[in-house]
């Protein structure tokens, strides 16, 4: 596997959906951060072995994740041998038209609420471990939306509604913020926080949320958008969010160009509630 090629003394992140506009200028932002390697990840083998052949500088070999596959997911949790401290979850499709997975799941529920929900689970223990070895928290940064709402508990894969890709986004979008919310304590529950040295009362694994800016991605026009800032504009907040000091100790949080807010979502603890529910009812 490509984490081979890694460099024990280094941090090292893992970003989805790295062949995207904003992933690939992510995976840029990542590695010329300190000592952080960066693992980039696609689910086209072409697309990302193309992008990412050879270990080149702080960026190591691009392997394949499918984000939108249960089994893809677990076969990188398997094969996974290394310290983990930063995934960022980017990846995210938007058919125009109603599309199954595999596994017969709407495409956009899969890809871009179970997979960044799997991922999280599956990498979770990996992240914890890392962080007691380095004393330092490990961070977990999901690129979601400002725009985003609507979410449909009772109809999350559009069976008894017309689809209509818009509004499957908005919600799957919506669904990654309180999930960053729901995986922000639940973490923090279940690993605590570090007791001793210069990290003292921080948890050992953070997840916060973010609003990448507006890009001209295929994505943003597969949803009748352009956008007006350059890829490494839309990479700041997530890099930031990912890499900054003054953030080590922050979880659960909601991010904007750098700005923190209250997310009107993740305060709504009931529906956080019953969305984990949900998700977790996919196994
Ligand atoms: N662009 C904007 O203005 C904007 C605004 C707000 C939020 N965002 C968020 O920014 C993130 C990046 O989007 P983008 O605008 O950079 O779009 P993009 O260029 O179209 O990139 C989307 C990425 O997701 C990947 N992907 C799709 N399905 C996947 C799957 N099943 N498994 C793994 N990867 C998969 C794509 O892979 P392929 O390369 O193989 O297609 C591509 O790498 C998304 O989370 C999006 O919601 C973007």
């Amino acid at each position: 596997m490509a984490i081979s090629h890694a460099t024990r003394n280094r941090r090292t992140a893992l970003v989805t959906g790295a062949t995207g506009v904003i992933g690939r200028a992510i995976v840029e932002g990542l590695s010329s951060v300190g000592t952080l390697q960066v693992l980039p990840t696609g689910r086209n083998p072409d697309k990302v072995t193309t992008l990412y052949p050879s270990h080149s500088g702080k960026v190591l070999p691009g392997i394949v994740l499918d984000q939108g596959s249960k089994d893809s997911i677990l076969a990188l949790k398997n094969q996974w041998d290394f310290p983990l401290h930063v995934l960022v979850i980017n990846a995210s499709a938007t058919p125009k038209k109603k599309e199954l997975t595999a596994e017969g799941i709407e495409t956009q529920w899969a890809v871009n609420v179970l997979g960044y929900h799997r991922l999280i689970k599956a990498m979770a223990p990996l992240l914890f471990r890392s962080s007691q070895e380095a004393g330092e928290p490990s961070r977990i940064v999901l690129v979601a939306s400002c725009w985003a709402g609507d979410l449909n508990l009772s109809d999350p894969e559009f069976k008894q509604r017309p689809y209509d890709n818009g509004s499957a986004y908005r919600q799957s979008k919506q669904a990654e913020r309180m999930l960053a919310y729901a995986w922000a304590i639940r973490l923090q529950e279940q690993y605590g926080m570090f007791s001793t040295g210069t990290y003292k009362g921080c948890p050992f694994v953070t997840v916060n949320a973010c609003h990448p800016g507006e890009v001209n991605t295929p994505l943003s026009n597969s949803l009748g958008f352009g956008g007006h800032e350059s890829p490494s504009e839309g990479a700041d907040t997530p890099v930031w969010v990912a890499t900054a000091k003054e953030l080590a100790s922050v979880s659960g949080g909601w991010f904007t160009y750098r700005k923190r807010s209250v997310c009107r979502f993740a305060s709504d603890t009931v529906s956080v509630g019953k969305l984990w529910d949900l998700v977790e009812s996919y196994g």
